[in-house]
Order: C-alpha cells, then structure tokens, then sequence
C-alpha cells in the first residue's frame, strides 16, 4: 500500500494508473477505522483495480463547539487496517496541504443540508461536500463509497455528484452494528460503560418502529412517539431528534409510503449519537 500526503504526488500516480486504463475506487474516511469503515474499502477493493482510502480529519465540517480538536487519531492502526482491508493507497493530508491559506470554495447542496442534522450543525454538511467534491477532484475515482450510517451525507453527496456532473458513481453500503445493535462510530469510544450500555436504545427505538410498520401501522405521529417512548427509557441527555421522511427528498411525511427513512439523533453525555433505518412500505 502506499501512503502519500500531498496532492500533486497522489495526482501524478493516480493519472499514471488512468493511463493504464486502471478503474479507481474512493473510500472517504475520517480515520480511527473500524469495521464500518472496512466494509467500505473491502467493497471497493472488490469492484476496482485501485482502491483509494482518505484519512483526513476535515475541520470545516465541524462546529466551533465540537470536538475536531480531541475527535480520535491513530495513524498506525489505521494504516494497517486499510492495508488489510485491500486499500492500495492511503491517502492522508495535512490540514494545510487541503485548505492552504487563502482557501475560499465552498459547495453548499441547497435543500436537503438544512434538514435533519443539519438543524443543530448548521455548515456540517457545507463542510462534508465541499471536502468530498474537492477529494473527487484529487482522485478522479470511478466509485465512491458510504455508509448509510450517514443517510443525510449519503443522499446529499448523491445529489451533489448529479448537480455537478461529476461522473463519479456513488455507492451506498449497509450499517455495521455491534453485537448489541449499536451503529459501529469512530465517536463510540467517547462513550462511559454506562452510556454505552444505554445507548442501544437507538437502534431498539429504529426496531420497535420497523415492527410497528410490518404490522401495518402506517401513522408516523404514532410510530414517532413509540420511538421516543422507547428512547427515553433509556435517560438519553437530549434527543436532538426523531425524524420520519421521504428517504429521497428528507422531508417529513405523515403516511408512511414507499422508501421511508426513519433516522434519530441523540446526545449520551457529550456523545452524539445517529442512527436510521430504511423502509421499504
Ligand atoms: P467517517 O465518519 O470516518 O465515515 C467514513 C465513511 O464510513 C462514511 O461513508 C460513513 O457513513 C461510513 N461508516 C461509518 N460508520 C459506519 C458503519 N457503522 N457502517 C457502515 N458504514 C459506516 O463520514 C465521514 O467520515 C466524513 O463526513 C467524510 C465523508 C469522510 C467527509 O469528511
């Protein structure tokens, strides 16, 4: 695997490998790998000749009052864990070597980065599509791959991708769970014993609202207060929200019909957590 930390030198071999008529896959990732994130790169590594991994903490996608600063790092792990994934190149810039001084372009998906997370992060997603347009701009990738663990991210680097004609194709991977059914997240080591114990609530809540559909409730009010119900059993700090939408378009719906995205996020001490689900009704 080779590791490069500037962009003309990862450019230059990219092209290189292009020239050969080489197909290029791209797993964008914060680091701090775990087995989400590995399915990831494993899926890439089996549909292209060349599978790209980024490691790169993006500061503009986070909020002055998150943790950029203490959000985990561990290059060596990382690197063996992309290295055994099937990753062929790693590719971990700098901050500055990503946004030099100077540095002013942004990419803003208008109508769907305002919802859902994006109420209580108000320029996360103005932060995600900008780092990931400029990443596809480095990496001239075939695919790129995603967890749907970020449904929000997933639908709004689709539409940008579409938007901008980018010609990239955008792949969705299914949520990697933890025995208990916890969504795996580089952000799970912030959580006490107790949290984490707690935190299973999330996906019992996502659960308990897919039972309620197979048995034909179709009333998201009533589904939504199940959820919260079963939320609140476990003393969650703050629920930022509980949300039933088109799984298109994000926005809300009252009747439950076709593909529906049911996705929640909530707050265990400091620790925010997201889930979702997705139903086809
Ligand atoms: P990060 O949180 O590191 O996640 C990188 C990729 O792994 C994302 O596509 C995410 O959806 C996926 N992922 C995370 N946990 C997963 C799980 N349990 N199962 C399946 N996939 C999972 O998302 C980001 O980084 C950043 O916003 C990024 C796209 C890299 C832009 O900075």
């Amino acid at each position: 695997m080779r590791i490069y930390h500037k962009i003309p030198e990862l450019k230059e071999y990219i092209a290189f490998q292009k020239a050969k008529w080489r197909s290029v896959g791209l797993v964008p990732t914060m680091g701090f790998l775990h087995e989400g994130h590995v399915s990831l790169i494993e899926k890439s590594a089996s549909e292209n000749d060349l599978t790209v991994v980024s490691i790169f903490v993006n500061p503009t996608q986070f909020g002055p009052n998150e943790d950029y600063e203490t959000y985990p790092r561990d290059f060596e792990a990382d690197s063996q864990a992309a290295r055994n994934a099937g990753a062929d190149i790693l590719f971990a810039p700098p901050p500055d070597e990503m946004y030099p001084d100077g540095y002013g372009t942004y990419v803003y998906v208008e109508g769907l980065s305002d919802l859902l997370c994006g109420k209580s992060r108000p320029d996360h997603f103005r932060g995600v599509a900008s780092v990931v347009c400029k990443l596809f701009n480095i990496v001239t990738p075939d695919r790129a791959y995603f967890g749907q663990k970020d449904a929000q991210q997933l639908v709004i680097i689709g539409k940008m991708a579409r938007d901008l004609n980018m010609g990239v194709k955008i792949i969705g991977c299914p949520i990697i769970r933890e025995e208990d059914g916890l969504a795996k997240s580089s952000r799970n080591t912030y959580l006490s014993s107790d949290e984490r114990k707690r935190a299973a609530a999330l996906c019992r809540s996502l659960y308990r609202a897919q039972e309620m559909v197979q048995a034909g409730q179709r009333n998201a009010g009533i589904i939504h207060d199940a959820m919260i119900q079963t939320l609140k059993e476990a003393s969650p700090d703050l629920i930022d929200y509980v949300e039933i939408v088109n799984a298109d378009t994000l926005q809300p719906v009252e009747l439950l019909a076709g593909r529906v995205l049911i996705a929640l996020a909530v707050r265990f001490g400091q620790t925010r957590l997201i889930d979702n689900i997705v139903l086809e009704v």
